[in-house]
This record gives structure tokens, C-alpha cells and sequence, in this order.
């Protein structure tokens, strides 16, 4: 049996050039499972990502009665029946934060009593930001042993309509109202001060549900009348932005690199990062714009480019939380300082990113002031030879092996396995590249 190692480790030095496809975006791919189990009929999902987290979505769906078959790599097909049954056993949601807090609104709106959990990462994530407004609606929840963290157990059915504002610009939060809005007697609303990902209002459009969104400027009003039912339809599922990134990091910070990605998914709310690597000098270029899947995508090509630091609008938050770790990385090689604020969020992520992203730059030699909110990165040079403790969450093992591709000596993380998660092909991409990863 093959057994993981317990270390990975990126070494400088080799010339790094190709084209790759970016895998599957996972927050499309764990709603396209969701919304085919809600829908009645067929979906058929091409370039479903088959990391570890949404099999952990593929399994719970399941286990709420979908009939769920792989058909080949990256093509599924859920069958629904028009809603959740009663799951036999309890609900594991893995490393799948995504996954927890959109099952959860799915699932209360039906009459029926699940029991949630995850792994030691995910059981300690708050849960509350989502049960506050779920239970506002009339769900029940058990904590078994702590408030605001799993396992918890959820009882739904019988919900009225909820108008929320958010105070965190979450679409978990959102997905997870409006999911559970479906159901619910009367109207639902969602208020959101600043625009979160729109996957889930555009995926319940396309399986026939009527979502009003009133752009707001700055934010936006989602309106959803409940009693509604979903018809299954097809789904492709573009390459993910926030996976792309790190091959395109590599691209940037390698001495001359050359990666080009293809299929990147370009929905404005998710590529705050690819604005942020152009105001610092990146040489970016996208190509092949095209429309697939209800997305814009395109191919993007990242060479090697002398960067230089930029102050991040706190506003462009929502559109890249996932990317401050790479993007920290790559500052690490800009001229000047990189300063991220407004970004309080990334502290309750799969590990407190801040706090890790600091932690693991200046065991690589790089200076960075950590803030309650926030970070600034100074470049320049980028010395390595650390190994970097992860706390299993893979953004950060990804971002700290990319720097080590463009560093003065190796980088080590450890619990490589759970890159897996979200990106199963990272390092046989990276080879692919040229990369020393290993
Ligand atoms: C996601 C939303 C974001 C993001 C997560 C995926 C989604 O979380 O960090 O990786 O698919 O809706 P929040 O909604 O909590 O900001």
C-alpha cells in the first residue's frame, strides 16, 4: 500500500515553463452536488474537482438520499428526488467548511435530523454565523459539545422566510439562508453590504429557481420566494482561480518562468487576486475569453516579473480571501511593502492564516508585521530553508512550496496530504511545470 509522506519539499533552481489545466472550482463543485440532491431528475456534472473535500459533499449527499455515481474522471451524475431524507448516519463534512455550512442550509428546510461533524480543523470553525439565521427561520440545533462548533445536531422543516443583513461579507452564510429559503414558507432575503461569490444565486437560476439580485453598488439584495422546487440540469464546472494561483505564483516569482493555465474560471468576484499581481507590475495576460458553464473563462499566462508592493484595498477582500497566502508569498519577492488589511476573516479559515502565513514567511526570512486584521509583507530577499508547520490547512502548504520554488534554498511543509483537499494534482502539476517538488 502506498503510504504519504509526512513532509513535501520544494527546491529552487529548476527553470519552470508549460501549459496546465486548472482543476475544478470547489465552490461550484460542492453546489452542483447540493443543488442536483435538492433538484428533482438528473444532473450530469462535468469537471467536478475530486479533492478529498468534495468527496466528503458526494458522500453526504448521498447519505440524504441522492443517488450519486461517478461516470468517469470529473463526470458525475447526481440523481435527485426532489429533496433531503432522513441520513442513517451522521453527516462527515471532512475539511469542508463549504460543505458543512451549505448542507446545513439544504438540509433545513426538510423535516428530518442530522447530526453534523468534520475533522479536528473544521471542528473548530464557528458554525453559529450560519445556525444563528438557520434557527431565526425555525431549525433546531444540539451542540454536543461546544456552542458555535461541531458536532452539532440540526432538526429542520416547518421555516418562514428570514430578510438578513450580513455583517461579513460570507457566501457560505448567504448560500446557506437561501438554500434553506427554498423551503421555507414566505420570502427570503438576503442583504449583503459588499458582493460575495455568486455561485449559488447563478446555479439556482440555472436549475430553475427564481432569484431576484438587486445590484446595489457596493453590495447587493438577493431575493428568493420559498415553496419553490429545483429541476436538475447539466453542469460544467470551470477550472478554479483560487487553485490556478499557485502555478501562476510560480510563473511570477520563478527567474525566467513562463505558465501558462487554462480554463481559469473569471467571475469579477473571485479574481481580486490577478488585479491585485497587475498593480504590482505582474506580467498577467489573459487569453481565449470565453463563456462556459454560465462563467467567463479564459487561459492565463504568468511570467516571470519584477514586482513591487501595493497597499490592497480592504474592499477587494471578499474577491480574493482565499489568495492572501499566495499573494503573500509573491510579495515576499517584491519590491517594497505589501499591506493587506480588512481581512480579519482569514483568521477563522482552515487554520488562522494570518498568524501561519507570518509564522511560516519569517521561518523563510522574510519580514512580516502581523496585525489583528491584517499583514504587511516587506520583500526582498527570501532565504528559506525552513519547514513550515501547516496546521493541515493545504493554502498554506501550497503557498509556502511555491515559494520555495524561488527561493535561496528549499522549503518543507508538513501534512502534505491535505493539499488534497482542494488540489489532488498540485505537485504532479507542478513536476509537469518543471518543478522540484518532492
Ligand atoms: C466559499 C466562500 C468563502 C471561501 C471558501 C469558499 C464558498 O468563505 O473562503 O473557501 O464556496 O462559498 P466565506 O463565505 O466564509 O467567506
Amino acid at each position: 500500500m502506498a503510504t504519504s509522506p509526512d513532509t513535501l519539499t520544494a527546491r529552487p533552481g529548476r527553470p519552470l515553463s508549460g501549459v496546465v489545466t486548472a482543476p475544478g472550482d470547489k465552490s461550484i463543485s460542492h453546489r452542483a452536488l447540493i443543488l442536483g440532491a435538492m433538484a428533482t431528475g438528473v444532473t450530469e456534472i462535468e469537471g467536478l474537482l475530486e479533492g478529498d473535500d468534495v468527496a466528503a459533499t458526494a458522500r453526504a449527499v448521498e447519505a440524504f438520499g441522492a443517488d450519486v455515481r461517478r461516470l468517469a474522471p470529473g463526470r458525475w451524475r447526481v440523481t435527485g428526488r426532489g429533496g433531503f431524507r432522513q441520513p442513517a448516519g451522521m453527516i462527515d463534512c471532512g475539511n469542508a467548511g463549504t460543505g458543512v455550512r451549505l448542507l446545513m442550509g439544504a438540509a433545513a428546510g426538510h423535516s428530518i435530523t442530522a447530526t453534523f461533524d468534520g475533522d479536528a480543523s473544521l471542528r473548530k470553525r464557528p458554525m453559529k454565523r450560519v445556525t444563528a439565521p438557520l434557527a431565526e427561520m425555525g431549525a433546531r440545533f444540539e451542540w454536543a459539545a461546544e456552542e458555535d462548533r461541531l458536532p452539532l445536531t440540526l432538526t429542520g422543516g416547518g421555516l418562514s422566510g428570514l430578510t438578513f443583513t450580513q455583517t461579513v461579507a460570507s457566501a457560505q452564510v448567504k448560500s446557506a439562508i437561501l438554500l434553506a429559503g427554498l423551503n421555507a414558507a414566505g420570502r427570503t432575503v438576503v442583504a449583503e453590504p459588499e458582493k460575495s461569490r455568486d455561485h449559488t444565486e447563478r446555479m439556482l437560476a440555472a436549475f430553475g429557481a427564481h432569484v431576484q439580485v438587486n445590484d446595489q453598488g457596493a453590495g447587493w439584495r438577493i431575493t428568493l420566494e420559498g415553496g419553490q422546487t429545483l429541476t436538475a440540469t447539466d453542469v460544467s464546472v470551470p477550472g478554479d482561480p483560487s487553485s490556478a494561483a499557485f502555478p501562476l505564483a510560480a510563473g511570477l516569482i520563478v527567474p525566467g518562468a513562463e505558465v501558462t493555465v487554462r480554463n481559469v474560471m473569471l467571475n469579477p468576484l473571485r479574481t481580486g487576486l490577478f488585479e491585485t499581481w497587475l498593480e504590482m507590475g505582474a506580467d498577467l495576460m489573459v487569453s481565449n475569453r470565453r463563456a462556459a458553464g454560465g462563467e467567463e473563462v479564459g487561459d492565463l499566462t504568468a511570467r516571470h516579473s519584477a514586482l513591487t508592493g501595493v497597499v490592497v484595498p480592504p474592499d477587494r477582500a471578499a474577491s480574493m480571501i482565499d489568495e492572501y497566502p499566495i499573494l503573500a508569498a509573491t510579495a515576499a519577492f517584491a519590491r517594497g511593502e505589501t499591506v493587506m488589511r480588512g481581512i480579519g476573516e482569514m483568521r477563522v479559515k482552515e487554520s488562522d492564516r494570518i498568524a501561519l502565513m507570518a509564522a511560516g514567511l519569517q521561518a523563510c526570512g522574510v519580514r512580516v508585521v502581523e496585525e489583528p486584521e491584517g499583514f504587511t509583507v516587506t520583500g526582498g530577499r527570501v532565504a528559506g530553508g525552513a519547514t513550515v508547520a501547516t496546521h493541515g490547512d493545504h493554502r498554506i502548504a501550497m503557498s509556502h512550496l511555491i515559494l520555495g520554488l524561488a527561493a535561496e534554498r528549499a522549503v518543507t511543509v508538513d501534512e502534505p496530504e491535505m493539499i488534497a483537499t482542494s488540489f489532488p494534482g498540485f505537485v504532479q502539476m507542478m513536476r509537469e511545470l518543471g518543478a522540484d517538488v518532492g
